[in-house]
C-alpha cells in the first residue's frame, strides 16, 4: 500500500521543479574577487587558478566594464606587491598611490556605480606573509589594528565603498569602524571576515599574491594563532556576535563549503548580511577534476553555489561568478 503522498509528483517535470524550487541563485548574489598587479598589458594566468588572472589596471578596466554588463556589480580587491616593496608593517599599503588605491579609482573611473570593496590585511605586503606586525615571533594585535585602521581610511579615500579586513586580529571593527567614522567616512561600509578559519584551501590564493608565510626561524609558520581552528563551531557564532557589537555591515565565513554548518548557525543566530567567501582552494579542486573528466564542472560548480546559499548565504564572494552568471 503506497501513502497518499507520493513526494515524486513536485518533480515531474522541470516548470514543476523550478516552482517549488526554495534556492536561486542571480547575479545579485555574487562579489567577484579581482587580482591585480603593476605593469601594463598584463593578464596572466594563475598556475594553481586554471582561467583567472591577475590583472593590470588597463586590463582591470576592461574586466569590471565586462562584469557590469554581466550584472555582477560588486568587486573585492587584491593586489600583488613588489617584493621591494614589503615589509614588516605593511607601509606601503598606505601609499596614496599605491596599487590598490590606483585599482579602486580604475573601477571606480571605469565602472562608477560597481560596488568596490577591498581587503584589508598586512600580507600581500608584509615580508613575512602574516596578516599582522610580528614581533619575537607574535603576530601583535593591538598595533596591527591601528596600522589596518589607517589602511581601511586610505581605501575609503581612494573611493573604496566598503572594507574587508580579512586578518581575524581582535577588535579589530571597532578600532577600523572608529577611525572612519572620526575621518568623516560615515558611509564606507565594513565587510568582516567574521569566522576565518585557518584552512589549507587558502594555497592557490597565496601563489595568486605571492603572499604565503615564510619559512624562515622564528617566525610562524601558519596563521593558527589568529584565524579559526576547524574543530570549532560555538566560537564561530562568539566571534561573529563580536564583530557585529563592533560595527560590521555584513559579517562572513570562510571557506564555504566544508563550513556549511557555521554559515547555517551564524544565518540563524544574526539577521545582518552573511557572506561566504568560496576560495581559491575550492575553485582549483572543481578545475582539476574536470580537467581530468572526472566531474561536469559546470553541474559541480552550481551545486556548490546552490548548496552555499541554500546553507544561508546572502551573497558569496566567489571565483566562479562569471561562469555561474553566464549559466544563469
Ligand atoms: C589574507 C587572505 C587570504 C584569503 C583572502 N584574504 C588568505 C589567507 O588568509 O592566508 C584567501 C582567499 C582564497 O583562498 O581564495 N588576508
Amino acid at each position: 500500500m503506497y501513502p497518499n503522498q507520493r513526494f515524486r509528483r513536485l518533480r515531474t517535470n522541470p516548470a514543476m521543479r523550478s516552482l517549488v524550487s526554495e534556492t536561486s541563485l542571480s547575479p545579485n548574489d555574487f562579489i567577484v574577487p579581482l587580482f591585480v598587479v603593476e605593469g601594463k598589458n598584463v593578464k596572466e594566468e594563475i598556475a594553481s587558478m586554471p582561467n583567472y588572472y591577475r590583472f593590470s589596471l588597463d586590463y582591470l578596466s576592461k574586466e569590471v566594464k565586462l562584469l557590469w554588463k554581466m550584472g555582477l556589480k560588486s568587486v573585492l580587491l587584491f593586489v600583488k606587491v613588489d617584493d621591494q616593496l614589503k615589509d614588516n608593517a605593511g607601509s606601503e599599503a598606505l601609499n596614496p598611490k599605491g596599487l590598490m588605491q590606483r585599482a579602486i579609482d580604475t573601477v571606480k573611473q571605469a565602472t562608477p556605480e560597481m560596488l568596490v570593496m577591498t581587503d584589508v590585511a598586512l600580507d600581500p605586503y608584509s615580508k613575512y606573509g602574516h596578516d599582522g606586525i610580528v614581533r619575537n615571533g607574535v603576530i601583535e594585535n593591538d598595533s596591527t589594528n591601528l596600522f589596518l585602521a589607517q589602511m581601511a581610511v586610505s581605501h575609503a579615500k581612494a573611493g573604496a565603498d566598503m572594507v574587508a579586513p580579512s586578518d581575524m586580529m581582535d577588535g579589530r571593527i571597532k578600532v577600523i569602524r572608529d577611525e572612519l567614522e572620526a575621518q568623516s567616512y560615515y558611509n564606507t561600509g565594513i565587510m568582516s571576515y567574521s569566522a576565518k578559519f585557518a584552512s589549507a584551501f587558502y594555497g592557490p590564493f597565496r601563489d595568486a599574491l605571492d603572499s604565503a608565510p615564510v619559512d624562515i626561524k622564528d617566525i610562524p609558520k601558519d596563521k593558527k594563532t589568529y584565524q579559526m581552528d576547524p574543530a570549532n563551531r560555538k566560537e564561530a557564532i562568539k566571534e561573529t556576535l563580536a564583530d557585529i557589537s563592533e560595527g560590521a555591515d555584513i559579517v562572513m565565513v570562510k571557506p564555504g563549503l566544508c563550513y556549511l554548518d557555521i554559515v547555517r548557525d551564524i544565518a540563524n543566530e544574526v539577521n545582518l548580511p552573511v557572506a561566504v567567501y568560496q576560495v581559491s582552494g575550492e575553485y582549483a579542486m572543481i578545475k582539476a577534476a574536470s580537467e581530468k573528466g572526472w566531474l561536469d564542472h559546470d553541474a559541480v560548480m552550481l551545486e556548490q553555489l546552490l548548496a552555499i546559499k541554500r546553507a544561508g548565504a546572502s551573497m558569496i564572494a566567489s571565483y566562479f561568478a562569471k561562469d555561474a552568471v553566464q549559466l544563469l
